[in-house]
């Protein structure tokens, strides 16, 4: 969407027509409530820029078919290792040699994504934040192997989109998620143990600390899903770090399919 938005030829790949359709409807959603701000007084002006974003999107199903007209790759697939290299060897295949390619991952790290590649050095982290159009802010990951001219043009890329990047090694989490996942774990380790509820331990943070979402609107924000692929990773590489143990109620609520907003439950009832 902001891509497209700020003049880039965009094509959405997923899984099937049905996810396109509702990703596209998403889409569409965002860039209405985006429109009413920007273009205020300007109805008109608006509904034009909607129609102009949307022609800049086409769809599909099939990633390798369409990769071979693409400057840039940005994948944002389920947080799995191997699900994520098996893609990426086989886009490199049928990729044009300037194409560079990144990841949208939270946990994942960017080097051992690039060596399923044969193209370490156009190979980078682009890391956006929910909601995309709304959050600011993009982490550009450069690895070792990362090329000085890949890494300006990720830097390029982001500030074309109109987001303020900012840089961080390869490392667990970057800076954002290395800070914002423990805090939220906390929390929900703060609830297990009864030391206050959740709606207190929300508001005390919207109003103590003034973040705009409390750490269990934001855990059902993000999915809780996506909060535990992340953590259980981190885990799995440093397991007596106390910031990284598991929490046995995210866990339960993962198994019960209570995912946060998108599913409708998770801390909350939407
Ligand atoms: N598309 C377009 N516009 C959107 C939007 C979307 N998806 N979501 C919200 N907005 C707009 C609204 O239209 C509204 O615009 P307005 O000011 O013109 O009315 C504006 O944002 C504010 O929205 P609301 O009034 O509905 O609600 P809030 O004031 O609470 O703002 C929020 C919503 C911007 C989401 C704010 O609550 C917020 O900043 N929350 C924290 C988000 C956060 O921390 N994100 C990072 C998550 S971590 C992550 O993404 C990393 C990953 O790896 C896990």
């Amino acid at each position: 969407q902001v891509a497209a938005a700020s003049g880039h030829t965009v094509v959405l790949v997923d899984q099937s027509d049905e996810i396109l359709k509702k990703s596209t409807k998403g889409i569409e959603e965002s860039l209405k409530r985006v429109t009413k701000k920007k273009f205020a007084d300007k109805p008109e002006a608006g509904a034009e820029f909607i129609e102009k974003t949307l022609k800049n999107i086409t769809t599909s199903t099939d990633a390798v078919a369409v990769v071979h007209s693409t400057d840039l790759v940005i994948e944002a697939i389920v947080e799995n290792q191997d699900v994520k290299n098996d893609l990426f060897k086989r886009l490199d295949k049928f990729a044009p040699e300037h194409t560079i390619f990144t990841s949208n991952t939270s946990s994942l790290q960017i080097t051992q994504l690039a060596n399923s590649t044969t193209r370490q050095d156009r190979f980078g982290g682009l890391h956006f934040f929910n909601p995309v159009p709304m959050m600011k802010l993009v982490e550009v990951i450069k690895t070792p192997m990362t090329s000085q001219k890949t890494y300006e043009s990720l830097m390029d890329f982001s500030r074309a989109v109109g987001k303020s990047p900012v840089s961080c090694k390869d490392t667990p989490g970057f800076i954002v998620n290395r800070l914002l996942v423990p805090y939220m774990m906390e929390a929900v380790r703060l609830f297990e143990r009864g030391d206050a509820s959740k709606e207190d331990i929300d508001v005390a943070m919207k109003l103590g600390a003034g973040y705009p979402m409390g750490p269990f609107e934001l855990l059902d924000y993000v999915g809780l899903d996506t909060s535990k692929y992340i953590i259980d990773g981190w885990h799995a590489q440093e397991p007596n770090n106390p910031l990284f143990a598991p929490s046995p109620l995210l866990n339960k609520l993962v198994e019960e399919k209570k995912l946060g907003k998108k599913t409708g439950e998770g801390f909350y009832k939407y």
